[in-house]
């Protein structure tokens, strides 16, 4: 079950964080060159179809994870234990996720035109960088430095 669950963390993570360092580093840089909000939307169109379910899917995953390494919810928030600071720090980048997620999707990407995109580039790059703070978190848990 572990081995599984591991498995699909690390999956979703391929998904979700390996989608956004080809955001980042090969479409946005098209995108801002051309002045195309049309390279982006077809991107974001096609890439949510399955980044959407990888998030939900880390989400879930991540949460038993974590439930497996701290089978006690009522410490999940104790700043003191190192095993859950870890867990604050994934629900924290979670948190921040959501916040630039939601931002972009009501306020910056309904009015997606040439007079925006450096702003929407902005969003792209502070989710793609938390996706990577996810990973190192997560590796953090592998090699121990919580525990
Ligand atoms: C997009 C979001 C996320 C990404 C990209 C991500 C990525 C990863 C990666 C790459 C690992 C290392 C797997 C390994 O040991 O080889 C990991 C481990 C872990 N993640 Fe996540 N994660 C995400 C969200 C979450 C969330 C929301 C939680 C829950 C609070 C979470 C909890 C954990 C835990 C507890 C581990 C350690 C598992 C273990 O070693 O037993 N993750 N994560």
């Amino acid at each position: 079950m572990y081995g599984l669950l591991l498995f699909i963390h690390i999956l979703g993570a391929t998904i979700w964080t390996g989608g956004h360092i080809i955001l980042s580093v090969v479409i946005l840089p098209k995108v801002l060159r051309q002045r195309s909000p049309e390279i982006l939307l077809t991107f974001e169109t096609d890439y949510e179809k399955i980044g959407m379910p990888a998030l939900v899917v880390q989400i879930i995953a991540g949460i038993i994870l974590a439930y497996r390494v701290l089978p006690d919810l009522s410490k999940w928030m104790n700043f003191s234990n190192p095993v859950s600071l870890g867990i604050i720090l994934k629900l924290g980048l979670l948190l921040l996720t959501f916040v630039f997620a939601l931002d972009a999707k009501f306020r910056v990407l309904p009015h997606l035109s040439e007079d925006n995109l450096k702003d929407m580039a902005w969003h792209i790059i502070a989710v793609t960088i938390l996706s990577v703070l996810f990973v190192l978190t997560g590796v953090a848990f592998r090699v121990g430095w919580f525990y």
